[in-house]
């Protein structure tokens, strides 16, 4: 059985874009750390299975990470994906699931980790901005890399119109990640993440920069 659960913290269009794609999973699972997180509806309303694991119950990062990690174990999860989950995960959660946590970043990594990335790129004036799939590890937003997505960044560009595009190609990378990792077609050596039978312009996208 391959069991994909899914964290989030609010929206949920990329838990969206994962719920709508044919991703060769079995089960699927979303937890959020807020009961009021809009994309726990939307999975409701699709029939998916959801549960809740408070941050504010707890007083530190430790105990909620070890609820937080024992509640996804209880699903035996192939894949964990971490969709928009706005919490720093601790070493101890990061090193149970290594190797099967993922993350979706909305800058080209290693350019702009951490919050704010758009509004960073403006301000940076870079030509290229885009967004990250890739594995979770201690060092945050740091980890090997599994597919990227490009946009250009346009002259006219508000903080808002360099988000939604980059959120299109979002929506395009985080399905494809997770499909290659059910399909065992990801191979992780070192920093350096090999997918079999995947061509170059399947793993670096590139958009036009108007939206699609
Ligand atoms: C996305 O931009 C994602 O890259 C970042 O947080 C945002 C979450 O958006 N980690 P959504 O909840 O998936 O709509």
């Amino acid at each position: 059985m391959k069991t994909l659960v899914i964290l989030i913290s609010g929206r949920g269009s990329n838990m969206q874009a994962l719920l709508n794609a044919d991703l060769n999973v079995d089960r699927m699972v979303v937890i959020s750390n807020n009961p009021r997180a809009e994309g726990l509806q939307i999975a409701q309303q699709q029939g998916v299975e959801t549960c809740v694991v408070d941050h504010r119950d707890f007083k530190d990062r430790q105990g909620f990470d070890e609820v937080l990690a024992e509640k996804i174990a209880e699903f035996q999860p192939k894949l964990v994906a971490l969709a928009g989950f706005m919490r720093i995960l601790s070493d101890n959660f990061v090193r149970r699931y290594q190797d099967r946590l993922i993350n979706i970043h909305p800058s080209l990594l290693p350019a702009f980790p951490g919050l704010a990335t758009h509004a960073r790129a403006l301000h940076e004036g870079v030509k290229i901005h885009g967004c990250t799939v890739h594995f979770v590890t201690p060092q945050l937003d740091h980890g090997p890399i599994i597919i990227q997505a490009a946009v250009a960044v346009l002259p006219e560009d508000t903080e808002a119109s360099l988000a939604y595009r980059v959120l299109q190609q979002e929506h395009r990378i985080f399905p494809q990640a997770v499909r290659w990792f059910m399909n065992d077609q990801v191979k992780v050596t070192g920093d350096v993440v090999q997918i079999a039978h995947a061509s170059v312009s399947q793993i670096t996208l590139y958009s036009p920069g108007l939206a699609e």
